[in-house]
């Protein structure tokens, strides 16, 4: 049975663990992080196998573990995942902006060949990853548009940026138009979608995004169009925001569960 080590202790990492605690996913948790190690005292007390809660994030990988999932933020990602790979251990990871940042990509890339461990990035809150990257090679074309409630998209970058209020935002409004290197810049806790989509695609710069921010919605909205040589895809979600955190959406949560459950199961892959 493989052994997790949970860096990020919110809203993702919790369901995560209490899905390991419940025998969904098929492994055993056995250390967890978080910055806030009150987060890490709430996400433990609710389970009924306690992990050990570590002091620093070099202990989780540098333990008897087979992978790493990093439930956290970008700089978690920028600060921990070398070194986790060096200490020969796989990881996922939620925070997929971080990996727009091409010296951080080509870092992680090489230590994952030369380490021969995995780096697992779960399709999050879009469906149609798996067509995408099977398209990779004759695309021409990607656009995805994003629609949140301002509440989804309040303290990002952007709005400290722009000097825009979110609570004043009334009406329906395009907030950026642009290409997936600058949306996941201005929008880094938001928008890992397009993080994902670029780097199943057509890179970052070459993926288009439009964020519009809708008061009057109460769900997080992704409509994907691609097209190229092999035809034209089109792709609609509209994700529910997760309770704890409403920029995080459910599915992300359940993608995160399903792609943990299939690395910690012998079993028949079903997608690409
Ligand atoms: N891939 C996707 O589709 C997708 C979808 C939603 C969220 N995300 C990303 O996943 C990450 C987690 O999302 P969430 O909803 O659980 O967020 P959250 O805010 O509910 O929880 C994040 C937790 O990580 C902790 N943390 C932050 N930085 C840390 C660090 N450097 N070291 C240790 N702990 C740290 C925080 O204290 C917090 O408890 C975020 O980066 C988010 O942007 C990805």
């Amino acid at each position: 049975m493989k052994k997790i080590a949970l860096l990020g202790c919110g809203a993702i990492g919790t369901q995560i663990a209490m899905a390991v605690d419940s025998g969904k996913i098929s492994a055993e948790l056995t250390h967890v992080y978080d910055s806030d190690e009150s987060k890490a005292e709430i996400l433990t007390s609710k389970l009924k196998k306690k992990p050990i809660i570590v002091a620093n994030p070099h202990l989780l990988s540098s333990n008897n573990v087979d992978i790493v999932v990093e439930a956290a933020s970008q700089d978690a990602i920028k600060n921990h995942a070398l070194s986790i790979l060096q200490n020969k251990k796989d990881l996922m990871i939620m925070s997929a902006g971080a990996l727009l940042d091409e010296s951080v990509f080509d870092i992680l890339f090489d230590a994952c060949k030369e380490f021969k461990k995995n780096i697992y990035l779960p399709s999050g809150a879009i469906a149609g990853i798996d067509a995408i990257k099977s398209v990779k090679g004759e695309l021409e074309s990607v656009t995805l548009t994003t629609t949140k409630n301002p509440k989804s998209l309040a303290g990002a970058k952007f709005f400290i940026e722009k000097k825009i209020d979110s609570n004043s935002i009334k009406e329906k409004t395009t907030l950026f138009e642009g290409s997936a290197k600058e949306a996941v810049g201005l929008f880094p806790a938001n928008i890992n979608v397009a993080a994902l989509l670029s780097l199943a695609g057509l890179g970052s710069t070459r993926t288009m995004v439009r964020i519009v921010a809708d008061p009057l919605t109460d769900k997080n909205t992704h409509q994907i169009t691609a097209t190229g040589k092999s035809g034209k895809i089109t792709i609609s979600v509209e994700n529910l925001p997760d309770p704890a955190n409403p920029k995080t959406s459910r599915l992300a949560i359940l993608s995160a569960i399903e792609c943990l459950r299939t690395i910690c199961t012998d079993d028949i892959i079903i997608g690409t």
